[in-house]
C-alpha cells in the first residue's frame, strides 16, 4: 500500500521529523514559491509549516488530498484558516511549545532597551568607554503593561513581578475586573496606556487587533514609555511608532516581529538608536524548536491514522 505523504515545507527540528518518518513518505522542500506550492500540493495528505511558507487560499483551494495542516508555532496568521475550514481541512499549532522562549525573549528585550544594552556593545566594540552614554532604568518599582494575557502574557507577568514590577493587564478575550491565574488584575485598553512605565504585547494578529496602537492610542501613553512587541507585526502602526519615538513620546522600543517579514533595507523602524530589532526570535530556542515541532508532528501523525488532534484551530466539517 502507499504510505501517506506529508510535504514540510519549512525548517523543523528532526526531532519532530523522526516521529512521523517511519509511518509516512516525508519530503523535505523549504523555500518553496506560492507557484510551486500550487503546483504539488495536490499530492500531500499533510502540510506542516513554521512562519516562512504562506498557505494562502490559492493553495488550499487545489488541496484537493490534504486533511491536515500542522503549524509549528503558535501563531496562525500565515495560514488561510477560513479558506482550509471551507475546504474540510484540519490547521493545528502548537500553542505551548514556544510559551518559555517567547516570555524569556521578550523580557531580554526589555532589558536591553531600558539599559541600553545594543548601543552601550555597539559602542564599546568601536573602541568607545562612554560609561555616562548608557544609564539606563531600574524594572523594579515600574508598572508594565501586559497586553494579551495568554500563555505567554501570564508568564511575562510573573516573571516581571518576580523582578518587582507592578503589573497590569488587558485582554481583548478577558472582561476588565477579572484576576487571572497569576494575580494580574485586568483593566481596560486605555486605562493600561495611560499607567504604564513599559508596555508589551502578547496578542494575535487578527481583524480586531491589527493597527490596535496607533499614533491616537501613543498619544494616551506615558511620556517617556517603553514598548516591547515581540507577538506580532501589525499590531502597532510602524510609521506611528517611529514617529513617537522620535518625538520624545516614546523612550525606546524594542521590536521582534514586523509588518512585513522579512524586513526591507528602508523598513521605518530602522536606523535609530532607540528602536532595537531582531529579526523575528522569539520562539528561536533549541527547547522550542523541538518543542513544536514534536508537538505538530504528533498531531499529523494522529490525524493521518485516524485520531484527532489536540489543538486544532479550527472546525472543519
Ligand atoms: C509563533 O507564532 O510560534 C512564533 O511567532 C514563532 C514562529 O513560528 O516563527
Amino acid at each position: 500500500m502507499n504510505k501517506l505523504k506529508i510535504l514540510i515545507s519549512d525548517k523543523i527540528s528532526e526531532k519532530g521529523i523522526d516521529i512521523i518518518r517511519t509511518l509516512f513518505q516525508v519530503d523535505i522542500k523549504p523555500g518553496l514559491t506560492e507557484t510551486e506550492l500550487i503546483d504539488i500540493i495536490k499530492n500531500y495528505d499533510a502540510l506542516i509549516v513554521r512562519s516562512e511558507t504562506n498557505v494562502t487560499s490559492n493553495i488550499i483551494h487545489v488541496a484537493n488530498r490534504l486533511k491536515i495542516i500542522g503549524r509549528a508555532g503558535v501563531g496562525v496568521d500565515n495560514i488561510d484558516v477560513g479558506a482550509a475550514t471551507k475546504k474540510g481541512i484540519i490547521v493545528v499549532n502548537s500553542p505551548e511549545g514556544n510559551t518559555i522562549a517567547a516570555a524569556e525573549h521578550s523580557f531580554a528585550m526589555m532589558l536591553a532597551i531600558t539599559r541600553n544594552i545594543p548601543n552601550a556593545h555597539n559602542s564599546i566594540q568601536k573602541g568607545e568607554w562612554n560609561r555616562g552614554l548608557f544609564t539606563g532604568i531600574e524594572l523594579y518599582g515600574k508598572t508594565l503593561g501586559v497586553v494579551g494575557l495568554g500563555k505567554i502574557g501570564q508568564r511575562v507577568s510573573k516573571y516581571a513581578l518576580g523582578m518587582g514590577m507592578n503589573v497590569i493587564g488587558y485582554d481583548p478575550y478577558i472582561n476588565s475586573g477579572l484576576s487571572t491565574k497569576v494575580g494580574i488584575n485586568t483593566i481596560k485598553l486605555d486605562e493600561l496606556l495611560r499607567n504604564a512605565d513599559i508596555i508589551t504585547f502578547h496578542i494575535p494578529l487578527t481583524n480586531e487587533t491589527t493597527n490596535l496602537i496607533d499614533k491616537k492610542k501613543f498619544n494616551i501613553m506615558k511620556t517617556g514609555v517603553f514598548i516591547v512587541n515581540c507577538a506580532r507585526g501589525g499590531i502597532i502602526v510602524e510609521k506611528d511608532l517611529r514617529d513617537a519615538v522620535v518625538n520624545g513620546k516614546v523612550s525606546g522600543a524594542a521590536v521582534d516581529v514586523f509588518s512585513n517579514e522579512p524586513i526591507k533595507k528602508d523598513n521605518v523602524l530602522l536606523g535609530l538608536d532607540r528602536i532595537i530589532t531582531t529579526p523575528h526570535i522569539g520562539a528561536a530556542t533549541k527547547e522550542a524548536k523541538i518543542n513544536v515541532a514534536i508537538d505538530v508532528a504528533e498531531q499529523v501523525r494522529d490525524v493521518l491514522l485516524g485520531g484527532v488532534a489536540r489543538s486544532a484551530v479550527n472546525t472543519p466539517n
